[in-house]
Parts: C-alpha cells; sequence; structure tokens
C-alpha cells in the first residue's frame, strides 16, 4: 500500500496586497516586482494566524476527501512561521478539527516543508503502520518580512494548503528528501532564544534575509537534479509527466528549470502572479487549484519539487 492524495484544500487570507500597494510603502514598482518574479499580488494576513489558516484549509481538503477528521490517524503541519513555539500548531488544527484520534506535530523544512510532510506519511502508510493522514503547509511569512528590505519582502506572502492522503494500491510512488546545511545562512530567519537568568540575554526575534542570488542558482540547478533523480529510480519517462508541480518561488526558476529539463513550459501550471512565495503552502495552494480545475485525472503521472531555507529539496512521483 501507498498512499494516495485523495482531497486537497487550501485558504488564504482574504486582505489582497498588490504590487502598486507595495509601491505606496517601500521604492518599489509593479514592473520590477513582475519582470523579477512574476508575481503581481499576494494576500496578507490581517489577524489570522498559522494555525487557524492551517485547519480551514485542512477542513477543505477533508471535505473534499469525503473523509471525517476522526479517521485521521497523523497531522503534520509544515512551517516555519507556527504561531507559537509550543504547542504545536499541529496540535491546534487537531483540536479544531476535532481530529481526536490523530498524532500531530509540525515540521520545519521551509518551503519543502510539505513535501517532506506528504514524504512521511507515505513512509507510514507504507509501513503499514496509519492508513489516514493529513498534511498541511501554512504560512503567515508577513510577520517575519522586514518591511523596509525591498529585495526579499515583495517576494513572500501568506496562505495554507491541504491534502488528504488514504493507503491505496497507487499514488505517491517515489519520494527524495535532502538537506544542505552549509548553505543556511542563505536564506534564513534567526531568532536567538538563548536568553535566560545566568547570561542575561533576552529573546530576540529577526526577520527573513535572503541571499537571492544564491538561492537562484541553487533552485535552478536543484529542480532538474531532483526531477532526473525521481525519475531514474522510477523508471518513468519523463515524457509521461503529465504535469511539474514545482514550489512557487519565483516564475524564473520555473521557466528556467523548465528550460533545462527539455519540456514545454505548459506542463509547469503556475499562480505565482497571484499569491506570491507563500513557502510550504505554495505546493498544497497549487494542487488544490489544478486539481479543482478538473486539470487531474485518474492516473496522471504528477512530479511534485521544491526546495527553500536549509537548505532542503524534495521531489516526489505521484500517480493521481
Ligand atoms: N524593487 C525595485 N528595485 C529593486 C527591488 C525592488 N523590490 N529589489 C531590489 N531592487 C534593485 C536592487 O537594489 C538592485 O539595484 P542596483 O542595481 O541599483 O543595486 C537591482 O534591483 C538588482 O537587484 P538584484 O538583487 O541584483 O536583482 P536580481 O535580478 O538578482 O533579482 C531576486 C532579485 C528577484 C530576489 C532574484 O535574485 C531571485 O529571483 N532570486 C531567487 C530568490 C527566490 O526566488 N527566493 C524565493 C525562493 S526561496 C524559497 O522559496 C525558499
Amino acid at each position: 500500500m501507498v498512499g494516495r492524495i485523495v482531497g486537497t484544500g487550501s485558504y488564504v487570507p482574504e486582505h489582497v496586497v498588490t504590487n502598486d500597494d507595495l509601491s505606496k510603502i517601500m521604492d518599489t514598482n509593479d514592473e520590477w516586482i513582475r519582470d523579477r518574479s512574476g508575481i503581481a499580488e499576494r494576500r496578507i494576513s490581517m489577524d489570522e494566524g498559522t494555525s487557524q489558516m492551517a485547519a480551514k484549509a485542512a477542513g477543505k481538503a477533508l471535505e473534499d476527501a469525503g473523509m471525517s477528521a476522526d479517521e485521521l490517524d497523523i497531522i503534520i503541519l509544515a512551517t516555519s512561521t507556527q504561531d507559537n513555539l509550543f504547542p504545536a500548531g499541529a496540535c491546534e488544527v487537531q483540536e479544531m478539527l476535532g481530529a481526536v484520534n490523530a498524532a500531530a506535530f509540525d515540521l520545519s523544512a521551509a518551503c519543502s516543508g510539505f513535501l517532506f510532510g506528504i514524504s512521511i506519511v507515505n513512509a507510514f502508510i507504507q509501513a503499514g503502520i496509519y492508513q489516514n493522514g493529513l498534511v498541511i503547509g501554512a504560512e503567515t511569512l508577513s510577520k517575519v518580512m522586514d518591511w523596509s528590505d525591498r529585495s526579499t519582502c515583495v517576494l513572500f506572502a501568506d496562505g495554507a494548503g491541504a491534502a488528504v492522503l488514504k493507503a491505496d494500491e497507487t499514488g505517491i510512488r517515489h519520494t527524495l528528501m535532502g538537506a544542505d546545511g552549509k548553505k543556511g545562512s542563505v536564506l534564513s530567519c534567526v531568532g536567538r532564544t538563548n536568553g535566560n537568568f545566568l547570561n542575561g540575554r533576552t529573546p530576540e526575534f529577526g526577520y527573513t534575509y535572503m541571499d537571492g542570488r544564491e538561492v537562484f542558482k541553487f533552485a535552478v540547478k536543484k529542480i532538474p537534479e531532483c526531477v532526473d533523480e525521481i525519475l531514474e529510480e522510477s523508471g518513468e519517462s519523463i515524457d509521461e509527466v503529465r504535469w511539474f508541480v514545482l514550489h512557487q518561488a519565483n516564475r524564473r526558476i520555473i521557466e528556467a528549470a523548465a528550460r533545462r529539463l527539455k519540456q514545454p513550459i505548459e506542463k509547469f501550471p503556475m499562480n505565482i502572479e497571484t499569491y506570491g512565495n507563500t513557502s510550504s503552502a505554495s505546493i498544497p495552494i497549487l494542487l488544490d487549484e489544478i486539481n479543482h480545475k478538473g486539470m487531474l485525472k485518474r492516473g496522471d503521472k504528477i512530479i511534485i519539487a521544491g526546495f527553500g531555507a536549509g537548505l532542503t529539496w524534495g521531489a516526489a512521483l505521484v500517480e493521481w
């Protein structure tokens, strides 16, 4: 048995912030942001936290799957912007959904988090330990942006996406996960929480720092490598892949990956124009969008791939 994605859901905050809106609070403009990233607008949360958005996306995914919350065995919330250090946001989601039988924990792998989450739930299902799992990617990145750092803050946004996995004959066929801690400093949000009465330090929470060029170079190389590796492991041909669902970090990264893979850009659905980079939420939000547009047919082969802070990366070959 493997995990099959039987339901998807997403939720984004109501408040739309356009590039023109940003140009009123910093020295930027619509043309620069669109050209460099493909982003036209994004959603920013006024008051909703990560767990609330996660629960809303998860509720929709459960409804889509026709599954009740108490059937869930495990809930993983992939996030880098949890509301509290503890309890885990996944436990708050468990409570909000009424998923009383599910183990619940958070997973920190930045933009690769959703992929890591489905890999873990799939492994539990393959091992025969669990039958039904919920994986959510949810972020309120707006709270960890330095809104005076125009090169980074214009890219990131808030949102949540979720998928329900169920044990079945086919579904997630291969997964890979990787990390390179040596490159951690190119994309980070450093919080110094090591204060106590002995050292006299008080906790400090920082903002996101990104070396955009380094991340760009890494992503453009890593995504095709992940795709090639997963195709080799599965023995599947690239031309059999119906869709490449990639982390929505930057339109130029996705276009470069398509060129390197020699695949038509039409096989790479994108919604970065509307939502910006929502980190762990970007893949499940996109998956939900194409699912509900009827673009996914039973038996379609899809490659999901992402990369993020850590640095981390991951990919999955999924039969819908
Ligand atoms: N508006 C206007 N001008 C800007 C802005 C802005 N928002 N930001 C930077 N600039 C200016 C810079 O100051 C610089 O001006 P200068 O030449 O006078 O010094 C000029 O634009 C070029 O800046 P660069 O940083 O060199 O711009 P670059 O072409 O590299 O694009 C970007 C920056 C978009 C961040 C690019 O490096 C990139 O796409 N990197 C990938 C990063 C990414 O996608 N991150 C998200 C993924 S990470 C993740 O999801 C985990």
